[in-house]
């Protein structure tokens, strides 16, 4: 795959999933954008990747500020944006009777009104032919109990992606969905106890929890030329999703 001279932005990209993908497309050819709330965060991972073709920003998703000040650096560099990969997101996992307003506004705000914006206000520099990808969740075809708040995030995410595929059409533009299962980043990490990690590798076909890079090989082909005639698609990264084992 060919990224030369293209231009990509990704969301929540100092760590995981968008630190993996960053790099994958550095390695490509592209030039690339990353955002995250953590100044030291992102320097950690521009040292890592070490590359001119990295630029950082500290831009907070779940807000208009921080997206505002996205689209200003988007239109001071004067490129247009080739791909678009909406990843960044939060999740807290608590029982329906306990969710806070402050968390579900945290995780509403971060994982679909911090896309919903940052693509409305990004799509005048999104060229012609573009790839659009958000990152959702295998959580959304599945109804694990404390996740109600996080899993209506991304079912909503997926929703505005099926009519932003409509919608930018016309311009060529092609948007599709990523669903990863568990994967090991920092963020499932700090989430997920030992036990709780090896018992969702047991919900695994594969039996194992998949890498950022597996996602990251996923998102590449979706903004390629090899996927030129894929859109509105939403791919699993999940090693195959067991909902009953029947002994
Ligand atoms: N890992 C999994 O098992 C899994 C499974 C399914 C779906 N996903 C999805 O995959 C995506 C990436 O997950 P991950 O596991 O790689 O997460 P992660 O390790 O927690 O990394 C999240 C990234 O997003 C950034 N971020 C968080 N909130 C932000 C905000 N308000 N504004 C800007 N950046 C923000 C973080 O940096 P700062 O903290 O510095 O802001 C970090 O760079 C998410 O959409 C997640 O829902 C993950």
């Amino acid at each position: 795959m060919d990224f030369n001279n293209k231009h990509v932005i990704i969301t929540g990209g100092s760590q995981g999933i968008g630190f993996a993908t960053a790099k994958a497309f550095i390695q490509h050819g592209a030039t690339v954008l990353i955002t995250g709330r953590n100044a030291e965060s992102l320097r950690k991972a521009a040292d890592e990747i070490n590359s001119s073709n990295l630029q950082t920003l500290v831009a907070d998703t779940s807000n208009m500020a921080g997206i505002m000040a996205l689209e200003k650096v988007v239109a001071q560099s004067g490129k247009s944006v080739d791909v678009l990969y909406l990843n960044a997101a939060i999740g807290v996992y608590t029982p329906i009777q306990y969710v806070t307003e402050a968390d579900f506004d945290a995780q509403f705000n971060t994982n679909v009104k911090g896309h919903f914006f940052t693509l409305q206000k990004l799509i005048p520099h999104l060229a012609d032919g573009a790839s659009v990808i958000f990152t959702s969740s295998g959580v959304v075809s599945a109804a694990g109990t404390a996740s109600s708040v996080y899993s209506a995030t991304k079912a909503a995410l997926n929703k505005i992606a099926d009519i932003a595929v409509n919608e930018l059409a016309e311009r060529k533009i092609r948007v599709n969905i990523v669903s990863p299962g568990p994967i090991q980043t920092p963020g499932l990490l700090s989430l997920a106890t030992a036990e709780t990690q090896a018992y969702l590798a047991t919900r695994s076909a594969l039996q194992r929890l998949g890498d950022a890079e597996e996602v990251a090989n996923t998102v590449l082909f979706l903004a390629s030329a090899d996927a030129s005639y894929v859109n509105g698609a939403n791919i699993a990264v999940d090693g195959g999703s067991i909902q009953y084992m029947l002994k």
